[in-house]
């Protein structure tokens, strides 16, 4: 038995946490719910609740029955940093011995004779992983973020007399599975939900809150701050498409660093870099130049005309800003060898590699909130990726998830480059006003 160093430092409980936490108490009127889903804003403490009232629930009721529960979230390192880290340390506030196996294919808590296994919603490989199973409950944090396979496979599991699910997400778009066939069905499936406001966390403080609602706007300010399951309404980065002028500069700020971005065209699309500085202390992001080379028309690039010309990119960024790392498409190892060679041949010390290529909606928020808090910049030479930033559309066919239109009629290239770019301290840059 284990235990964890830091336990849980419990602030008082809003009036909608501890329904979440009580629902399924005998004498609450939503007791005979077998299913339970919190949505709404961010940071509104729907996750630190829906913990506290999943492990009160499944001691209370499957006390000593040595039960198996689903514990999912989108990734592993997801689940744990948002559902096991703060699971273990309440357990240690509560008093609670377990014992946790935190690697491998039977990661898993276990606390007084109940299992609870680790699951990443993640791909097909997840909803097999769960064949089989004969689950008493599950908790699924974050789940309109799980692939529906996974959440329909998560439903049939739990099939102990008396089992429940506990659901919570963030809202997406209103066609979104769990919107349609969950919460819109609530009443005939017999499902008690919850929804949250930020105001639901007595927790935040006002600082925190209110970097969270300037940190959004438009589509993404109504889903995460209002928690609406609103529709996206096309344009991908509405504030920057109404105004493009006043993101532009002249005048280049003082930069700490550069990244490079490299995107690889076929013969229908483009070939394109973007060079992108990051202010001290990553105040701001500016992306200051660009290169750009459709292969359209019989117009493409041999290897060595690519190579010169990132050669010559890359040797032009270094006269003015410190460029250590270019990040490419990964989907291209033999053209990323040959600019290795290339720069290698040059003499120049760059690092070359392969881009990370996260789910390109968190690319998208990250640039949309940037923007909303004035921290995003771009150098007026920079014209494709201007043009790319005012047309990128949202996929008006798929109704059910976002998706960027990527079928030739935009310069998906510029964005790809561009993203490439950051993607590695993205995360890290935008909590930075929260600190
Ligand atoms: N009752 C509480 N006591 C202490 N901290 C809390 C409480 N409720 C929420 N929090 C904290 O507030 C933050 C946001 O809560 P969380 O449950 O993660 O929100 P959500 O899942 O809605 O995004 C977390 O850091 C969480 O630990
Ligand atoms: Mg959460």
């Amino acid at each position: 038995m284990r235990k964890n160093n830091k336990s849980f430092s419990f602030k008082p409980f809003s009036e909608k946490q501890r329904r979440l936490m009580n629902w399924w108490r005998e004498g609450s009127p939503h007791a005979d719910c077998n299913m339970v889903i919190a949505d709404g804003a961010v940071r509104s403490g729907k996750t630190i609740a829906m913990i506290c009232g999943f492990f009160l629930w499944s001691f209370d009721t499957f006390k000593g029955k040595h039960e198996t529960f689903i514990l999912a979230g989108k990734t592993i390192g997801a689940l744990k940093k948002n559902v096991i880290a703060p699971a273990l340390s309440i357990f240690d506030a509560w008093g609670r011995k377990y014992h946790y196996v935190s690697s491998g294919d039977e990661a898993r808590i276990e606390v007084g004779g109940n299992v609870y296994y680790l699951y990443d919603a993640h791909n097909e490989r997840s909803r097999e992983r769960l064949q089989g199973l004969t689950a008493a409950g599950a908790l699924a944090d974050e789940v309109a973020l799980f692939p529906r396979s996974f959440v329909e496979q998560m439903i049939a599991r739990c099939s102990v007399d008396g089992a429940k699910l506990w659901l919570n997400c963030n809202p997406e778009s209103p066609a979104h599975f769990v919107k349609a066939e969950l919460i819109d069905k609530a009443e005939q499936k017999n499902i008690y939900v919850l929804h949250f406001r930020m105001e639901d966390n007595l927790a935040l403080s006002e600082k925190v809150r209110q970097f969270f609602r300037n940190a959004f706007t438009g589509v993404f300010y109504r889903r995460f701050i209002l928690g609406e399951w609103a529709l996206t309404d096309g344009l991908v980065y509405q504030d920057f498409a109404d105004d493009p002028a006043s993101y532009t500069i002249t005048e280049i700020p003082r930069i700490q660093y550069a990244t490079i971005g490299v995107d690889f065209g076929g013969t229908g699309s483009a070939h394109s870099f973007t060079l992108t500085g990051f202010t001290p202390g990553y105040e701001s992001v500016v992306i200051l130049a660009e290169y750009y080379h459709s292969n359209k028309d019989g117009r493409a690039l041999n290897p060595d005309q690519l190579q010169n010309a990132f050669v010559e990119f890359v040797r032009e960024a270094r006269k003015k800003f410190n460029v250590y790392e270019a990040f490419c498409d990964s989907a291209e190892q033999t053209l990323i060898r040959g600019l290795q060679g290339a720069v290698s041949r040059a003499g120049i010390a760059i690092d070359v590699r392969n881009a990370r290529k996260g789910p390109i909606n968190d690319r998208i928020m990250f640039y949309n909130s940037l923007i909303a808090q004035g921290r995003f910049f771009i150098h007026s030479s920079c014209k494709n990726t201007i043009k790319a930033m005012c047309e990128a559309v949202y996929n008006s066919k798929n109704k059910t998830e976002d998706e960027r239109l990527d079928d030739g009629s935009t310069n998906i290239d510029s964005l790809d480059s561009m993203e490439y770019s950051t993607e590695s301290v993205q995360a890290e840059i935008i909590y930075l006003g929260m600190r």
